[in-house]
C-alpha cells in the first residue's frame, strides 16, 4: 500500500516514515524543505534501509502534486506539512493562512481527482484555547488563541465538511499534545531554525553548550511546583499513532478526532531535572516572567485513542529526555551537509 506522507522531511514526518516503511508501507514523501532537510530523509533510508521516493516540492504546485498521483497509485495521505510556530503566526498571519490552508485544500482537491479519500490530518492541542479543565478530551470545547491556532481549527472545519459532502472521504484528525524526544538511533530529531521557542530543544541546547541557560517562563502558577505543566509525548509514540489512526481510517468513512498524548502532565522544572539526570549534567535555569498566551496546566484525556485506535503512549519522561539527549548531543548542530551518511542518497530515490 503506498502513502503519501506531506511534510515527510520534518521532525514529525521523518519518525512516521520510519514507522510506516518498518511496517511494510510503500512510502512517498513531498516536501519543499522549507523547515526541514533532505538530510533527514537520507538518514531514514538509513535506519530503514528501505527505498521510498521524496519530491522536493511545494503542496501549492497543483501540476507537480497531480504528477505525484499520477506516477503512484496512492492509497492514502499523511499530512503534516505546513507552518507551525505560534509567534510567527502572530507577526506573518497571511502566510500562515495561505499556506496552511491553501495547501490543504490543493491537496484535497487533488486526492479526490485521483480517487483518494482517505486522510490523516495533523492538528493540536492548541484548538482547545485556554482549556479550564484537564484531562481534556475531544469534546471539549475549542477556541484558538493566535492565527496559527486558527489554521488548525479552520481546517478541522473543512475536513469536517469535506467528509460531510461524501461518505467515500474518512479522515482522521489528530490532536497532538508536546512531541518530543528523537529515533533512539540518534539520527534524526526536532532540529529548530534558530533559537527554540519549545522547551525540549532549548533545554538540549542548553545542556549541549549552545545556549547559556533555560528561561522558566513563570513559577506563579497553580501546579505542583508554579512552573508550567504539559503532556509531553515521545515522538516514536505519536508515529506509532498515526499507523492506528492510517488502518483505522482505511476501513470507514467520516470523521475522526483523536488526542494523542500520554495522560500525564509534568511541569517544567521536573523536565529539567529529568533532563539533568540523563544527561548527567547540570542545566542552568532562571524564573522569567510567564510568556504571553501560556496556561497554567493542559494534558489530555487519552480514552478515545487508547479505545479506538488501540493505542497508548509507551515511552516515559526518562526516555523521552535520553532519547532528546542522543539526539542533541550527537547532532549538536543538527543536520548538518558534512555529517550526512556514506549511504547519502543511496537508499532512495530523489525525484
Ligand atoms: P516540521 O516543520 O518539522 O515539519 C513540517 C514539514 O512541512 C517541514 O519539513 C516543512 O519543510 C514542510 N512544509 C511546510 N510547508 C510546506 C509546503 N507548503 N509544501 C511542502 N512542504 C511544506 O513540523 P513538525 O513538528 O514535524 O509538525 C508536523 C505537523 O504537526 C505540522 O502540521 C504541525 O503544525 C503539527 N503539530 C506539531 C506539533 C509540534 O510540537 N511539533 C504539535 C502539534 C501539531
Ligand atoms: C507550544 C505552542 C502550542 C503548540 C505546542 C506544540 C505557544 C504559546 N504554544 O505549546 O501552540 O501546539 O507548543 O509543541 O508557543 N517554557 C519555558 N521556557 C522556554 C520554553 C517553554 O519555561 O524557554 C515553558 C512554557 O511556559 C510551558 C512549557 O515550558 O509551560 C512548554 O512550552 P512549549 O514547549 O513552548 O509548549 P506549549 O507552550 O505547550
Amino acid at each position: 500500500m503506498a502513502i503519501l506522507i506531506t511534510g515527510g522531511a520534518g521532525y514529525i514526518g521523518s519518525h512516521t516514515c520510519i514507522e510506516l516503511l518498518e511496517a511494510g508501507y510503500e512510502v512517498v514523501v513531498v516536501d519543499n524543505l522549507s523547515n526541514s532537510s533532505h538530510i533527514s530523509l537520507n538518514r531514514v533510508a538509513e535506519i530503514t534501509n528501505k527505498n521510498f521516493t521524496f519530491y522536493k516540492m511545494d503542496l501549492m504546485d497543483r501540476g507537480g502534486l497531480e504528477l505525484v498521483f499520477s506516477r503512484h497509485s496512492i492509497d492514502a495521505v499523511i499530512h503534516f506539512a505546513g507552518l507551525k510556530a505560534v509567534g510567527e503566526s502572530v507577526q506573518l498571519p497571511l502566510s500562515y493562512y495561505y499556506t496552511n490552508i491553501t495547501s490543504t485544500l490543493i491537496l484535497c482537491e487533488v486526492m479526490n481527482k485521483y480517487n483518494v479519500h482517505k486522510l490523516v490530518f495533523s492538528s493540536s492541542a492548541t484548538v482547545y484555547g485556554r482549556p479550564e479543565l484537564s484531562p481534556i478530551a475531544e469534546d471539549s470545547p475549542l477556541g484558538a488563541t493566535n492565527p496559527y491556532g486558527r489554521t488548525k481549527l479552520m481546517l478541522e472545519q473543512i475536513l469536517q465538511d469535506l467528509a460531510a459532502s461524501s461518505e467515500q472521504w474518512g479522515i482522521s484528525i489528530l490532536r497532538y499534545f508536546n512531541p518530543i524526544g528523537a529515533h533512539k538511533s540518534g539520527k534524526i530529531g526536532e532540529n529548530p531554525n534558530g533559537i527554540p521557542n519549545n522547551l525540549m530543544p532549548y533545554i538540549s541546547q542548553v545542556a549541549v553548550g549552545k545556549l547559556e541557560k533555560v528561561n522558566v517562563f513563570g513559577s506563579d502558577y497553580e501546579t505542583v511546583d508554579g512552573t508550567g505543566v504539559r503532556d509531553y509525548i515521545h515522538v516514536v509514540d505519536l508515529a506509532k499513532g498515526h499507523l492506528r489512526a492510517l488502518e483505522k481510517v482505511m476501513g470507514k468513512s467520516g470523521v475522526d478526532i483523536y488526542n494523542l498524548g500520554t495522560g500525564q502532565g509534568y511541569s517544567v522544572l521536573e523536565m529539567i531535572a529529568g533532563f539533568e539526570r540523563v544527561a548527567g549534567r547540570s542545566i542552568p535555569y532562571q524564573i522569567a516572567a510567564r510568556r504571553p498566551g501560556d496556561i497554567a496546566v493542559c494534558f489530555a484525556d487519552t480514552q478515545k485513542a487508547n479505545a479506538e485506535l488501540n493505542w497508548t503512549a509507551e515511552r516515559g519522561i526518562e526516555e523521552m529526555c535520553e532519547d532528546s539527549w542522543r539526539w542533541q548531543s550527537s547532532n549538536p548542530n543538527g543536520y548538518e551537509e558534512n555529517s550526512s551518511s556514506v549511504r547519502e542518497i543511496a537508499a532512495a530515490s530523489w525525484e
